[in-house]
């Protein structure tokens, strides 16, 4: 059975692209079969990976070009890259009839050939977020362990729970992580205790540390992993990996 999963919170920059893409890379070394879908117009999940500009993307499978086509970028991992020009869907899939379902409609006739579908979200709650949760399984939350983490959240909430009402029934949220953690810093720790206070067990016990190799890997088009295997950041996404698997 496969597992469909959207990384997902409207708050820019809180490590949804870095834990997409390690959290991929991670599962796919835990022998797991592994496709990343980019649908951000920013396309930094593409860039991270080498791959730019890439002819079949998300964009134009969206539009009903074609259908998705994974690229392999190792045995077992594949992604389907994004473009800038997905920025344009939005606004021209709005005024179509069941535009909330088009990315479900894509990915349902893959997916059985992967154990885990792992989508990275636009910073925002637009059409492309509702698309990512409507075909998804599970949500996971990366928060920066950072004054006003939580603050907005009450959004991000109401719509997943909009979405579980009127488009997917069996949407949950398969939890919250914490990003860019630093153990030295009261701040952070205070931080902390307050996700933990609001979201209870559904936090995951693995916290993704403050470690700079997490953002060089991506300007060597690569994943922790292959970058770096004796970083903090290395240990932390395999870490998390493994309470991935446990959870299923
Ligand atoms: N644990 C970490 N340690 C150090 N740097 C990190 C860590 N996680 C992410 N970063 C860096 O923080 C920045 C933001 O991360 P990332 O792009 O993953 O966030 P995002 O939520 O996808 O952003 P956006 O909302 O723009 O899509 C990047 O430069 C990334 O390299
Ligand atoms: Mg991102």
């Amino acid at each position: 059975m496969s597992k469909v999963i959207s990384i997902s919170n409207h708050k820019g920059g809180v490590g949804k692209t870095t834990s997409a893409i390690n959290i991929g890379a991670g599962l796919n070394r835990l022998g797991k079969k592994v496709l990343l879908i980019d649908l951000d117009p920013q396309a930094n999940l593409s860039q991270s990976l080498g791959l730019i500009n890439q002819d079949k993307n998300i964009y134009g499978a969206i539009r009903g070009e074609y259908k998705l086509q994974p690229v392999e970028v190792l045995k077992g991992l594949d992604v389907i890259p994004s473009t800038l020009d997905l920025s344009g869907a939005e606004v021209e899939l709005s005024g179509e009839a069941g535009r909330e379902y088009i990315l479900k409609e894509l990915i349902d006739p893959i997916k059985k050939h992967y154990d885990y579908v792992i989508i990275d979200s636009p910073p925002s709650l637009g059409l492309l977020t509702i698309n990512s949760f409507t075909a998804s399984d599970e949500i996971y939350i990366p928060l920066q362990a950072q004054y006003l983490a939580i603050q907005g959240l009450t959004k991000l909430v109401e719509v997943i729970d909009k979405i579980k009402k009127r488009l997917n029934k069996g949407l949950k949220i398969g939890g919250v992580f914490i990003t860019q953690y630093d153990s030295r810093k009261i701040l952070n720790r205070d931080v902390v205790d307050t996700i933990k206070g609001h979201f209870k067990n559904d936090v995951f016990k693995t916290m993704i540390r403050d470690n700079v190799a997490l953002a060089e890997a991506p300007t060597q088009g690569t994943d922790i992993f292959r970058y770096q295997i004796k970083s903090k950041g290395a240990e932390d996404y395999l870490a998390l990996c493994k309470e991935i698997i446990k959870n299923k």
